[in-house]
């Protein structure tokens, strides 16, 4: 066993296994599921759970927002948090997970007539409420499904998300005239990786003097508040990693102070998944031009995505799986300075030195966007050495321009503790969706050794291109 000790060296946290593995298991499932994958230790994210609603106490609800991470809602689901869902596409995930509905907050923007049906049809727990149009519309689709249903104002921030504060007033004043609609409370979130907690604070101050102004001036004392806090993690290697739980545990007071007033739900995404990612992808080519040495990988930024990277400067958690294990296995590493390089006397040729080059980290896909890491200080790199990047288990999994260049899409791995892992989804070819759907279908045969393209089209052309 090895930890990892082959992660970039500027990593305030070298020593911290990768999510709660070791470089012996993430090669173990490397070899077993292949790369690209992105591996979720549904351990760690549970861990997590309950650590956060440790610190937040009883009085308040969490919710996962399952956009984060759909591969993490069997989890969430069984540690019995609330779900918010923000489309179709989601709630049919939650279906597939048979999530209990009464679970589900039923969010997001545009929802159409067929959607909020659907959602009824389910049951979930909860509406939102993006703008008085939307509104209008669960009421409506509740209404003829003769149901009323509880729903929540989504109030803006200052973006094309939620309603102005008129909009919201002038709701709550002709609330009585609602049918289908039971107005229960005020959905807030402004946004993502939000470090500054002092922002935090001042809009829950702000959120409730307007619980309360609506309580004195509307006559309409919400129930409930759904609250986004956008809590941030540490992404990269400048970072601090000591105490990633530190926000929820600063921000808890004054959750509490809110709690005391109305019922509150916490809902939150990056800040309890991303930990428990990581993603693997083995180094396909290595060569040097002008004095830059470029590594590339089988991935990249169509699968792998941190939050707030910006041309690649920023580094992310690397570490060369294979030079650790290369490193720990073998008296002389792999790279060595010999004295021919070195020009040292012939009897110091026993002393190995490990090479940690800067390299750029680069993708496969046709785009000088494709660099995962401009510059990286790398353990040892050699073609097939498995890299793992770290704090993977937010967005990424969803957010990355899956379809370009028609590369599979990653496997997805769950592991559950020591040894015990499963694909859950293995790697899928995109190129069937990059095409007509009749050239697709039937699937691409393998295509044997040796094997020449006959000349012309496989299948006949569809008529109407
Ligand atoms: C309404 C809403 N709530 C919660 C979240 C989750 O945010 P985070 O992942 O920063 O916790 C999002 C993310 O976009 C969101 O739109």
């Amino acid at each position: 066993m090895t930890d990892a000790s082959a992660t970039n060296a500027n990593a305030t946290n070298a020593n911290l296994p990768v999510a709660g593995m070791t470089d012996d298991d993430l090669l173990a499932i490397a070899r077993g599921a292949g790369t690209p994958a992105f591996v979720f230790d549904a351990a760690v994210f549970r861990a997590r759970l309950r650590a956060v609603r440790g610190i937040l106490g009883p009085d308040i609800e969490l919710a996962y927002s399952i956009k984060a991470n759909p591969f993490l809602i069997g989890a969430a689901e069984a540690e019995g948090l609330r779900l918010e869902v923000c489309s179709p596409g989601e709630l049919a995930a939650c279906e597939a997970w048979r999530v209990p509905a009464g679970r589900v907050i039923y969010s997001g923007v545009c929802k159409r007539e067929a959607d909020v049906r659907e959602a009824l049809a389910y049951g979930a727990g909860v509406f939102t409420a993006e703008s008085p149009r939307q509104l209008e519309l669960v009421a409506r689709a509740a209404a003829a499904a003769g149901m009323t249903v509880p729903v929540l104002l989504r109030l803006s921030a200052g973006s094309q998300f939620g309603m102005s504060r008129e909009d919201l007033l002038a709701i709550v004043d002709r609330r009585a005239a609602l049918a289908g609609v039971r107005l229960v409370g005020i959905h807030y979130f402004v946004g993502t990786q939000r470090a500054k907690l002092k922002h935090q604070r001042r809009e829950l101050e702000k959120l409730v003097a307007l619980l309360d102004e609506l309580e004195a001036e509307h006559g309409w004392r919400p129930e409930r508040l759904e609250y986004g806090p956008g809590l941030a993690v540490p992404l990269f290697a400048d970072e601090d990693f000591s105490d990633t739980l530190a926000p929820a545990r600063e921000l808890a007071p004054a959750l509490w102070e809110v709690a005391g007033r109305v019922d509150l739900t916490v809902e939150m995404g990056r800040f309890l998944a991303t930990e428990c990612g990581v993603y693997l992808a083995s180094v396909v080519d290595d060569k040097t031009d002008r004095g830059t040495r470029y590594v590339l990988v089988d991935g990249g930024i169509n699968h792998l995505v941190y939050y707030g990277q910006t041309m690649a400067m920023k580094v992310p958690l690397v570490t060369n799986l294979t030079a650790a294990v290369r490193g720990a296995d073998s008296a002389a590493p792999a790279a060595t300075e010999t004295p021919a390089s070195t020009g040292a006397p012939a009897e110091m040729t026993a002393l190995t030195v490990t090479e940690t080059p800067e390299v750029e980290l680069c993708g496969s896909l046709c785009t000088t966007a494709d660099v995962l890491v401009r510059s990286l200080p790398l353990t040892d790199p050699q073609v097939g050495d498995v890299l793992a990047f770290r704090n993977a288990g937010a967005y990424s999994v969803t957010e990355g321009i899956g379809l370009f260049l028609s590369r599979d899409l990653p496997a997805i791995v769950i592991r559950r503790g020591p040894g015990d892992w499963e694909v859950v989804r293995r790697s899928r070819p995109t190129w069937p969706i990059n095409v007509p759907e009749a050239f697709a279908s039937p699937p691409r045969p393998p295509v044997p050794a040796g094997f020449l393209h006959p000349r012309g089209h496989p299948r006949p052309i569809p008529s109407k291109m």
